[in-house]
C-alpha cells in the first residue's frame, strides 16, 4: 500500500502540452478514478505514474519519495491495460504467475498467491486453458489475477472493461470492488464511463484538455459541480443547462419568475437582469400531481411534453419550455403523455446558477 502525489506536473509531447499543472494527492488504500473525454490526458497521467513516460516538469511521489527518475520495474506498480496482453501460448496459471516466477519468488509463495487469486477471481476451473479458449471477461480476470498476485503498492487500470459487453462490465465492476475491499491496494483507475467512475471511485478526478477540472467524492461532483463541464459530464441524462436572467430575489426562465432559494441568493454577482445559465438535473424534477402537501417546492408550470422514453421504472421526458429543450426523469406513477403539458416541481436548493462567460458555478 502506498500514497501517491502529483505535484505541479506538466507533460509535453514535442511542442504540445498535454498535461497542465497536475496536482493530486492519493491516500493509502484509496481508489481514485480519472475520468474525462477522449484525449484529455488520462492515460498519459497513468503512464507518468507507472514510469512509462518521463514527466516534463514537477514531481511524482510514491510514499513521500520522488520517483521521477525511477525505472518502471522499481516502482512496484501493477498495471492492467485495456487490451490485457496475455501470453497466448501460456495457460492461465502460467500467465498469472509469470511475474512472480521471473522475480524468483519461492514455490510456496507462488502457490499460495495463485490459489488465493484464482479463488477470488473464480478462475480455478480455467487454470490449464489457453487465453484463446476463454471469454473476454475470463481473460480480463486473468489479467487482473496477474496484477494482484504481485502484491504491488499501487494498481493502475487503464479502461480495463471497455472491450466487454454491458453485463460483463457490471460483473467485473463488482469484482474490482471486491478485490479492492479485500486487498486495500491504492488504485488509480482510468475510464471515460461515468457510471464506472461514480460506482468505483472513493474520489473521482474530472479532467478536460489536460487540466483537472474538479476532484471530489462521487456525490460532491454530482451535487456540487464547480462548472458547467463537470455538471454536464457527471450524471446521465445530463444536467439541464438553461438560459435565464438573474434578479436579486428571483430567476426568470422563459418569462416565468421563480423565487430563489437562500443558497442561491448569496451569489455574489450583480444580479440585476444579468444573463446566466440555470442548471437543474432531470432526476430532481417531480410531477406536481404526485407531490404531497407541505413540500416546499418550486413549480415550473406548463412545460410541453415532446417525447417520452420509457426506461423501465423511470421515464425520460423530453420537454419544451419556450424556445428551450430540457429533460425530466419521472417514475412510473406519472401519467403524463406526449403532447400534454405538465407542471414540474423541484427543490430550488438543488439548482445551480452558472456564469455565462467563465461557466463557473456561482452557487457553491
Ligand atoms: N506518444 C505521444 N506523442 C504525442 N502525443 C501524444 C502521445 N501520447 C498521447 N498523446 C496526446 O496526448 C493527449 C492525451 O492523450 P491520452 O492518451 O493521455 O488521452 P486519454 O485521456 O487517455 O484519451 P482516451 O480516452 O481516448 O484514451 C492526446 O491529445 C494525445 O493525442
Ligand atoms: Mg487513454
Amino acid at each position: 500500500m502506498a500514497s501517491v502525489r502529483f505535484k505541479n506536473v506538466d507533460k509535453w509531447f514535442g511542442k504540445t502540452q498535454v498535461l497542465h499543472d497536475i496536482n493530486l494527492d492519493i491516500k493509502e488504500s484509496e481508489f481514485v478514478v480519472l475520468v474525462g473525454p477522449s484525449g484529455c490526458g488520462k492515460s498519459t497521467t497513468l503512464r507518468l505514474l507507472a514510469g512509462l513516460e518521463d514527466i516534463s516538469a514537477g514531481d511524482i511521489y510514491i510514499n513521500d519519495k520522488i520517483v521521477n527518475l525511477l525505472e518502471p520495474q522499481h516502482r512496484n506498480i501493477a498495471m492492467v491495460f485495456q487490451n490485457y496482453a496475455l501470453y497466448p501460448h501460456k495457460n492461465v496459471q502460467e500467465n498469472i504467475i509469470f511475474g512472480l516466477k521471473r522475480a524468483k519468488a519461492s514455490r510456496d509463495l507462488i502457490e499460495s498467491r495463485l490459489d488465493k487469486a484464482s479463488k477470488m477471481l473464480q478462475l480455478q476451473e480455467f487454470l490449464q486453458r489457453k487465453p484463446a479458449q476463454l471469454s473476454g471477461g475470463q481473460r480480463q480476470r486473468v489479467a487482473m489475477g496477474r496484477a494482484i498476485v504481485r502484491d504491488a503498492d499501487v494498481f493502475l487500470f487503464d479502461e480495463p472493461l471497455s472491450n466487454l459487453d454491458a453485463k460483463l462490465r457490471n460483473q467485473m465492476r463488482y469484482e474490482i470492488r471486491r478485490i479492492h475491499r479485500e486487498y486495500q491496494t491504492t488504485s488509480v483507475y482510468v475510464t471515460h464511463d461515468q457510471v464506472e467512475a461514480m460506482t468505483l471511485g472513493d474520489r473521482v478526478v474530472v479532467m478536460k484538455d489536460g487540466y483537472i477540472e474538479q476532484v471530489g467524492t462521487p456525490m460532491e461532483l454530482y451535487l456540487q459541480p464547480k462548472n458547467i463541464f463537470v455538471a454536464t459530464f457527471i450524471g446521465a441524462p445530463s444536467m439541464n443547462i438553461l438560459d435565464a436572467t438573474l434578479y436579486p430575489e428571483y430567476i426568470e426562465l422563459e418569462g416565468q419568475k421563480l423565487p430563489l432559494a437562500t443558497n442561491l441568493v448569496k451569489t455574489s454577482v450583480p444580479s440585476d437582469g444579468q444573463k446566466v445559465k440555470f442548471g437543474i438535473r432531470p432526476d430532481f424534477f417531480q410531477d406536481e400531481q404526485l407531490i404531497s402537501a407541505g413540500e416546499a417546492l418550486t413549480t415550473l408550470p406548463n412545460v410541453h411534453i415532446d417525447i417520452i422514453e420509457p426506461l423501465g421504472y423511470d421515464r425520460e421526458l423530453n420537454l419544451k419550455l419556450g424556445h428551450q429543450t430540457l429533460k425530466a426523469r419521472l417514475d412510473l406513477r406519472s401519467t403524463a403523455r406526449e403532447g400534454d403539458t405538465i407542471n414540474l416541481c423541484f427543490d430550488m436548493r438543488r439548482a445551480h446558477i452558472f456564469d455565462i462567460e467563465t461557466e463557473k458555478n456561482l452557487t457553491i
